[in-house]
């Protein structure tokens, strides 16, 4: 049957917004910092493997399906669960899948940006010139001064917050689509430069090898369930983002066409960062399971020994600023569309509301890395198990939910009606949907109960 609702909020101006919008989201510090620290951590070519695998029987059919369950509730996630889940006379129960995206997004936000704050301070750090001719030894010392300093953190994340605040405040729409269109090429630019710098490292082969050849010997268990986080984290799946935006995409558009190309994308982009990354770190002698300094420690030894590297660095760093905030606006989206919508705020109080208390949540992470990183639970620090319940637990927990609402819940007239791919589009997702995204993360998330109990 076909449901034609319309959001409060408005609608996207064409499938186009919607997609620099999604790409916008899912192309962050997800892409360029984590995931080749994570590649480092977990052994290289096979956690690749297991992620690209995810990205394509996990990720993609659970962007389908949220992107379809947004358009057509049309409303925050909390809602929309709510009426889509009366509409099929199902539990009203199912509205605590949005409360559990709120939840993971302001938790994710809340490291987010202090993550985000790094990046700014090395825009500044770079247009200084401070790390041109450096060496391994200045760009260990500069990593460590800044996050060793919880005062210096603790501004750049405040200034991550406002900024992020601001926008989110004057509307999704206005100015995000405009300025992604720009951001997202030149960062692409940018990251071609680093590869080519990379290829003349002498090293490119070796880090290419340690990316794409798979040793399988040097996967664990726990890197499985990494891979798999990363790939909701990275494609913001599981939480509700692209659930709110595709409450914003027009009837017209093809949900199928346009997740595809939000995923390769957002792929591309991460493939292109470790590329560029790894022959840095092998022909410097860097440790490529340091963790999360990774990025901030390799890149600008690059730039620091190419021409006019100062200036592309700080380029770089200020793009990659920009992609994180275009990544913060969509964490905290949910929660405001829900402010306004249950309510009554207008978009100001209700961005106020959430971005002071994000702001108090951002302080564990700030502290995890100088004045409390002794303190652990089960091994990992406040901002290590933030990041862990976040991308390990919830955010696929959220993802399979979606999966068993979408092809268990729905009744297939309205998924197919939705949809609109044509009869073997519509069956080959129904079946990836159905059975083999949820067994999939299931077997993969029961891991993380055999973790915890080492
Ligand atoms: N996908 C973003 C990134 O890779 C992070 C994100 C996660 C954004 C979940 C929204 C929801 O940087």
């Amino acid at each position: 049957m076909t449901v034609r609702r319309t959001s409060i909020h408005g609608e996207w101006s064409s499938r186009w917004a919607f997609i620099l919008a999604a790409a916008g989201s899912a192309i962050g510090l997800g892409n360029i910092w984590k995931f080749p620290y994570l590649a480092g951590e977990y052994g290289g070519g096979a956690f690749v493997l297991v992620y690209l695998l995810a990205v394509g029987i996990v990720g993609l059919p659970i962007m389908i399906a949220e992107i379809l369950l947004g358009r057509r509730g049309r409303q925050s996630p909390i809602n929309t669960m709510r009426t889509l889940a009366a509409e099929e006379g199902r539990s009203p129960h199912w509205q605590w899948l949005g409360w559990m995206g709120v939840l993971a997004g302001f938790l994710i936000l809340s490291y987010y940006s202090v993550i985000g704050g790094w990046t700014f301070a090395y825009v500044v750090r770079m247009a200084g010139g401070l790390f041109a001719g450096a060496t391994t030894g200045t760009v260990d010392a500069a990593f460590s001064a800044l996050v060793s300093d919880p005062e210096r953190l603790l501004a750049w994340h405040t200034l991550f917050m406002i900024m992020t605040m601001i926008v989110v405040a004057r509307g999704v729409k206005s100015g995000l689509e405009r300025a992604v269109r720009f951001m997202m090429p030149a960062l692409f630019l940018i990251l071609l430069l680093l590869v080519g710098y990379s290829m003349n490292t002498g090293y490119f082969t070796e880090g290419l090898r340690f990316l794409f050849a798979p040793d399988f010997a040097r996967l664990t268990g726990a890197g499985v369930l990494a891979a798999m986080g990363q790939a909701f984290f990275s494609l913001s799946l599981g939480m509700g983002a692209i659930m709110v935006y595709g409450s914003y995409l027009p009837h017209t558009a093809s949900i199928p066409r346009s997740a595809i190309q939000v995923a390769a994308a957002d792929t591309t982009v991460a493939l292109l960062a470790g590329v560029a990354i790894f022959p840095i770190i092998f022909a410097n002698g860097l440790d490529p399971a340091q963790g999360a300094g990774l990025a901030f420690k390799s890149l600008p030894l690059a730039f620091g020994q190419m021409p006019g590297g100062s200036l592309f660095g700080a380029l770089f760093f200020a793009l990659l600023v920009f992609a994180a905030w275009t990544s913060a606006i969509s964490l905290v989206e949910p929660a405001v569309a829900y402010l306004v919508e249950n309510r009554g705020m207008n978009r100001v109080r209700a961005c106020a509301w959430v971005g002071v208390t994000v702001w108090f949540l951002g302080l564990g992470t700030v502290f995890s890395f100088n004045l409390w990183s002794g303190a652990t639970l089960f091994g990992l620090n406040f901002f290590e198990a933030l990041d862990f319940l976040t991308s390990n637990v919830m955010l696929p927990l959220g993802g399979l939910l979606i999966a068993v609402f979408a092809a268990w819940r729905m009744s297939r007239k309205s998924t197919e009606s939705e949809l609109d791919a044509g009869p073997t589009g519509y069956r080959l997702w129904w079946v990836l949907v159905r059975y083999v995204t949820p067994v999939a993360v299931f077997i993969v998330l029961l891991h993380v109960t055999g973790l915890l109990g080492r």
